[in-house]
């Protein structure tokens, strides 16, 4: 069937074009389908930004509790990412006690010594693998750090986490997605047991001894099992997250020189480069929840009992409150960000994700203040809701010229 302008759009979140490059259909659902339905897989999705926003700030009409993906399988799990309110908010103050401004400004000089670390292992190499060899490494060892993680667990657990976000192509789990699960979950089960063995200081510590407490002030300490899952919950949460959001920085940058040039020069523009990245290509690019009730948007009324998702990815391109949007700006002021979320399920490892990318950015620009991007190496990842690449061959520029 020939396309034509008349053509309603369809959004296939799925499929190899929108996994490619959604940016074109997100422009055409904004403005053509801001309550966008699919036949095909059963949900409805808002994609422009004061939309995305407002449900977002409605957790109890858009709640989480069957699913944050479309495919809605993690449903069930005790993840605090599941819950609602008011149970999510007991259990998100025992996480937060992790996350204290404090204790993430703490992590920073390791944070630089594990980048120098990996970056100086590559600094003669004529080319090498922005993701494998340093994204990935990068946040994983921070994560299973923060977690006390031992070494001989670590590439395991990534590569489980890999596996876990792999879909077909319906949308639905892979066989090996579902394998890599139960993998993680066992694994971090082995780790509660070992911890219960040699209790140490530590997030673990505190997951352990600080009880749950409702509105009534009843408490109750979190399970082995619940630990399990919250612990595997922070891993893959940490780190496969800002092992994409590293390398769409890398991209960027490479397709907007002057803003690499300017980075180099003056490296206090770098925390504005990983605002800028984030809203350019986020690494999560919707939420999903599920209505409890009928709203109506635009005209168009969402009925109860619905998957809905809410595209950041599109919100985050909305000309309504990004001039040309399209645009890596280093100048650009982002004042109600989305791509951590917002509301009640606000990321709550945002200011370690934002210290990371920084530390990340910080160290590559020093080292390789110029690039190229080897296109024929570089592969996409296949997945729900994370969008990013698997593999980032770059050949570093060597050049004596500051002004390049
Ligand atoms: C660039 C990196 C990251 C991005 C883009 C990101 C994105 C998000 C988003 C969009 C949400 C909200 C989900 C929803 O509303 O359904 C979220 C929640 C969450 N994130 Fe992150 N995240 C990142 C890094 C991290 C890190 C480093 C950690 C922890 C080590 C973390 C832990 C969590 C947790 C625990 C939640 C659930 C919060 C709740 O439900 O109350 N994230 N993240």
């Amino acid at each position: 069937m020939a396309i034509t302008e008349t053509t309603p759009v369809t959004y296939d979140p799925f499929s190899w074009e929108i996994q490619h490059n959604p940016y074109p259909t997100y422009e055409r659902l904004r403005e053509e389908a801001p309550v966008y339905h699919s036949e095909k897989h059963g949900f409805w999705a808002l994609s422009r930004h004061a939309d995305v926003l407002a449900a977002s700030l409605a957790p109890l009409t858009f709640v989480s509790s069957h699913g944050v993906t479309l495919e809605g399988v993690e449903q069930g799990q005790p993840l605090l990412i599941l819950k609602d309110p008011p149970e999510h908010e007991w259990h998100r103050k025992v996480v937060s006690r992790v996350f204290t401004p404090r204790y993430v400004a703490s992590l920073e000089p390791y944070i630089r010594q594990v980048a120098c670390e990996l970056l100086d292992g590559l600094r003669d190499r004529e080319v090498f693998d922005v993701i494998e060899e340093f994204s990935v490494q990068l946040p994983l060892r921070v994560a299973a750090e923060l977690l006390g993680i031992p070494e001989d667990h670590r590439q395991p657990i990534h590569e489980a986490s890999d596996r876990l976000v792999d879909r077909d192509d319906d949308g639905k789990p892979t066989d090996d997605a579902m394998a890599a699960q139960i993998e993680l979950v066992a694994l971090m089960y082995e780790l509660v047991t070992e911890h219960r063995r040699n209790p140490s200081d530590g997030v673990f510590d505190l997951l352990v001894n600080s009880p749950v407490v409702d509105d009534e002030g009843n408490e109750e300490l979190l399970s082995d099992e619940e630990l399990a899952i919250r612990f595997q919950e922070l891993a893959f949460a940490g780190h496969e997250t800002v092992a994409r959001l590293i390398p769409n920085g890398v991209v960027a940058l490479t397709w907007t020189p002057d803003a690499r040039r300017r980075l180099v020069a003056d490296p206090s523009l770098v925390p504005a480069a990983v605002e800028e990245t984030l809203r350019w290509d986020a690494p999560s690019h919707y939420q999903g929840r599920w209505s409890t009730e009928a709203t109506e948007w635009h005209g168009v009324t969402i009925p109860a009992d619905q998957r809905v998702i809410l595209i950041t990815g599109a919100a985050n391109h909305d000309p309504r409150v990004y001039d040309h949007a399209e645009r890596f700006d280093l100048d650009r002021r982002n004042d109600r960000p989305l791509s951590f979320g917002f509301g009640v399920h606000l990321c709550l490892g945002a200011n370690l994700a934002r210290m990371e990318t920084k530390v990340a950015f910080e160290e590559l620009l020093a080292r390789f203040p110029e690039w190229e991007l080897e296109e024929s190496g570089i592969v996409r990842l296949r997945t729900g809701n994370v969008r990013g690449l698997a593999h980032l061959p770059i050949r570093p520029v060597r050049t004596t010229d500051p002004t390049r």
